[in-house]
């Protein structure tokens, strides 16, 4: 695998760093403020061919690789987080689902949505569903030629601006027998019974609304059922696959954020002086910021090899070891990078006047969405180890009927 970049992919990337450094960049505090969602720079991102790049030519996109979207996230995220983010669900996640695995028909409406503009959301939290995605209770049941749809999300990226929808839920039957995990797609204000909820108040990337979606007799047409290889038996499987080309773009913004925290230090630790020199020549800080930029090498070349990884081993989608390794590494880099990075700037680094604690906020939720670090470290051990770990749904079951069945034994003896 070859880690060097090709000249395209070097000219795609300085024209995400113009575009980034410019209109991006000084949007970037007033996204924070204003807690507004940023058209302004999605309009850029539009412009520049950059929502949508990984839709194929036949869909009207550009055809790129995950590797070269993540390049663009990178940027956008080195100075905006949230326009990272955007980047992200316009080029993987619930969009290269559908590229997938749906019909020709679902793969025009995704393209044509996601290419004028739109970040689909991918729907599979729930209050009481987190980290246990597959123990979600929204319901799908099939009547005649429709699933009607109800349930509740919650910590939905986009809630509210977001157009196309892919929704996990749990499918039944006609009879009520349960068939699996399925996807849904819904286009917010073409589908009666689509509710926006609350909006979370967040901590950081507060430019995208976080808000539950409540669906009340949501009523999809059987032909918007995203339908994965192996049907709606192993559809949780086959949707969590998908979502592994997300984990990569979600490690690339947490990425992103320390890149740019490291840029801002290096600049100000030349500008700074302290005692009669520039800061930049103490070396306490020499090896801070060689240590970031350590981390940050590491990080990036872990994260451009798992998106390589797609289209590899029967997949089009990243490796899930890989990309759960890229996300756990990079998220955790991240918080620590931006906090030394902040450090750098002294008090000013904690000053809403300067980008250091932005970032710092921003990048504090990495360890969090998309999976835990905790749970990407079961991800890594159950695939490294080969097994149903105790702490999953399975092994769980497992763990209990063993201990059921030596209860027996000694009920026997
Ligand atoms: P819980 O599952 O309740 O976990 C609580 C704690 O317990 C965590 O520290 C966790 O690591 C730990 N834990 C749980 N189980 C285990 C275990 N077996 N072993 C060890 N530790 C464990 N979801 C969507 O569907 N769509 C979105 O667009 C979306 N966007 C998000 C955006 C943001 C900003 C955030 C913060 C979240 C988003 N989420 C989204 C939800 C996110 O995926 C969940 O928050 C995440 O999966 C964790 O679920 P939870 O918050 O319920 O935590
Ligand atoms: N890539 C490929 N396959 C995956 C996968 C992934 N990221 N995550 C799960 N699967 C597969 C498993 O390999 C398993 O297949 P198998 O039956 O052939 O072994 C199947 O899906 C069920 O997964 P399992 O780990 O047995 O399920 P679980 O009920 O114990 O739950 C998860 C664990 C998958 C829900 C948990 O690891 C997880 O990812 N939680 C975080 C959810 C999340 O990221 N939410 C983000 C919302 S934006």
């Amino acid at each position: 695998m070859s880690f060097d970049l090709t000249t395209k992919q070097l000219d795609l990337k300085a024209r995400a760093r113009d575009l980034a450094a410019g209109i991006i960049a000084n949007n970037a505090a007033e996204v924070d403020k204003s807690e507004q969602y940023p058209w302004d720079n999605v309009k850029a991102l539009k412009e520049a061919g950059f929502m949508g790049m990984t839709i194929p030519t036949e869909l009207g996109g550009p055809g790129l690789n995950f590797l070269d979207a993540n390049l663009v996230v990178e940027e956008m995220a080195s100075y905006c987080g949230p326009t990272g983010r955007i980047a992200v669900e316009a080029n993987m996640g619930a969009i290269s689902a559908v590229v997938h695995y749906g019909t020709e028909t679902q793969k025009r409406l995704a393209a044509d949505l996601v290419l004028d503009g739109d970040k689909p959301a991918i729907c599979i939290t729930e209050p009481e569903a987190g980290s246990a995605a597959s123990q979600m209770t929204t319901r799908a049941e099939k009547r005649g030629d429709k699933y009607i749809i109800n349930g509740k999300k919650h910590w939905i990226t986009g809630g509210g601006v977001s157009r196309l929808h892919l929704i996990f839920a749990r499918v039944f039957d006609e009879r009520g027998s349960e068939l699996g995990i399925g996807g849904f797609l819904a286009v917010r204000g073409e589908s009666e019974g689509l509710k926006v909820g609350k909006r979370e108040p967040t901590m950081g990337l507060r430019g995208i609304p976080e808000t539950e979606l409540i669906f009340e007799n949501l009523e999809i047409s059987e032909d918007m059922v995203l339908m994965p290889p192996s049907g709606f038996k192993r559809g949780f499987a086959d949707l969590m696959n998908a979502y592994n080309s997300q984990r990569v773009g979600a490690g690339t913004v947490a990425l992103g954020l320390a890149a740019g925290a490291y840029r801002n230090a290096l600049n100000f630790s030349k500008e700074r002086e302290q005692f009669g020199r520039p800061i930049a020549e103490f070396q306490g800080l020499q090896w801070m910021l060689a240590d970031m930029s350590v981390q940050l090498e590491a990080a990036r070349a872990l994260l451009h090899k798992a998106a390589l990884s797609a289209g590899h081993n029967g997949s089009p989608f990243p490796d899930p070891t890989l990309a759960a390794q890229g996300k756990i590494f990079t998220s955790e880099m991240a918080l620590k990078v931006t906090t030394d990075a902040l450090q750098v700037f002294g008090a000013r680094g904690y000053s809403r006047n300067y980008p250091m604690e932005r970032l710092a906020r921003d990048a504090r939720m990495f360890t969090i969405g998309g999976g835990t670090a905790q749970i990407l470290r079961t991800v890594v051990a159950s695939r490294i180890l080969e097994s149903k770990l105790p702490q999953t749904r399975d092994g769980y079951t497992k763990l209990a009927e063993i201990e059921a069945a030596r209860t027996d034994l000694q009920a026997a003896e």
